[in-house]
């Protein structure tokens, strides 16, 4: 181990310096939001907060809208340091874990980092990447602390029912681990109250924040629901991470949970919008075969076998030619495949296709 520790994510490094793109298909969520977009006023905002554990506003808001006690909720900056801090509280070095794949990559590298043994299961394209508990049960051995999954799944999109859920819970119930689950993706199913596996059970621990449904990334507003001695655990072990989040930050994310019915209003009818043209494009392309998911933001479609060169081929003449950026499927282990975003403005998705259809055939 010494030495090889995991210590930095190729995919973020990689959407943070090379996914920019004129016609940019490679973003999961929704459009940013502008400050202008929210009915906000200066004297919402203050820049010291009492400290302690959580903003009590942002706990209680959080607490409301997912229907829990509020020793039940950690905030985080973003799902990615909810999912940091959760893996942390979780495990320790040499702790078996296991995660599905494809993956998105920086929980991969996130669990790698933590020092987890990482064990596999995977969905598979035939299956519509739908999770097979049997094959969880297979790998599941004495020594699995944690079962890591995405809801809906990144890269594909798929929702897992919460029948499948409970199955799961029951096959980490059995061997005392527990699941946890980013729900991230899952908010664009757009229900009120928003689902969650939370409530299956004990074992359930949720990560998620506001940045992929509702364009608002930049607030920073993740959090982890997790049973309260959980909870208290990760409270405490923020400590040594973060200690103390950006108060006015913790404000905003007030003052847009408020807001947030007119936001997701907004950002349904986009996605059904950009959904249709997608699956249109699709409808077109005999060299392209993809799962198409009813909701949510991303889709990932494969390259047919000897219909083309290879995707990473495909991604490489899209931006260099066609100023257009996805996701190499590399990313998520999948190299026959590339992760298109559809949460973006209709006419930058409409130009993309197109010049993703000139990739292809100019690859035929
Ligand atoms: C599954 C998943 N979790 C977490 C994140 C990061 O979310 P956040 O911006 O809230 O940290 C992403 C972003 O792509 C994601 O796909």
């Amino acid at each position: 181990m010494k030495g090889r520790r995991t210590r930095a994510s190729e995919y973020m490094h990689w959407a943070k310096t090379r996914s920019r793109a004129r016609f940019n298909l490679a973003t999961s969520g929704l459009a940013n939001l502008k400050l202008q977009e929210l009915q906000i006023s200066l004297s919402d905002l203050e820049i010291t907060g009492e400290g302690g554990y959580g903003y009590q506003p942002l706990i209680q808001a959080l607490a409301d809208r997912y229907r829990v006690d509020t020793a039940c909720v950690v905030t985080a900056a973003g799902t990615s340091f909810a999912n940091h801090l959760a893996l942390a509280a979780l495990i320790s070095p040499g702790d078996e874990i296991l995660l599905e794949s494809p993956a998105y990559e920086p929980l991969l590298a996130l669990a790698h980092y933590l020092g987890a043994e990482v064990k596999r299961f995977q969905r598979r394209f035939e299956d519509d990447f739908r999770i097979s508990p049997a094959e969880i049960e297979r790998n599941l051995g004495p020594r699995t602390r944690l079962i890591v999954m995405t809801n809906f799944h990144n890269p594909s999109g798929v929702l897992t029912e919460d029948d499948t859920l409970r199955e799961v819970g029951e096959l980490a119930n059995k061997r005392n681990a527990r699941v946890l689950l980013d729900e991230v993706y899952l908010q664009m199913l757009f229900a009120e109250p928003p689902r969650t596996a939370f409530h299956l059970g004990n074992q359930f621990i949720v990560t998620s924040s506001l940045t992929k449904a509702f364009g608002l990334s930049g607030l920073r507003c993740g959090w982890i629901l997790a049973e309260p001695e959980l909870a208290k655990r990760m409270w405490f072990l923020n400590d040594l991470f973060a200690a103390t989040p950006v108060h006015a930050g913790e404000r905003l994310s007030v003052v847009a949970l408020e807001q947030l019915a007119g936001i997701a209003e907004q950002a349904q009818i986009r996605l059904d919008r950009n959904r249709e043209l997608l699956n249109q494009f699709l409808h077109t392309r005999a060299d392209l075969e993809a799962i198409r998911p009813p909701f949510g933001s991303i889709m990932f479609p494969r390259v047919k076998p000897g219909k083309a060169a290879s995707a990473d081929e495909l991604c490489r003449l899209l931006r260099e030619k066609y100023e257009t950026s996805v996701v190499p499927g590399s990313f998520f282990e999948m190299p026959d495949h590339f992760r298109v975003g559809l949460g973006g403005d209709t006419e930058t998705l409409t130009a993309g296709l197109e010049r993703l259809g000139s990739a292809l055939d100019e690859l035929r």
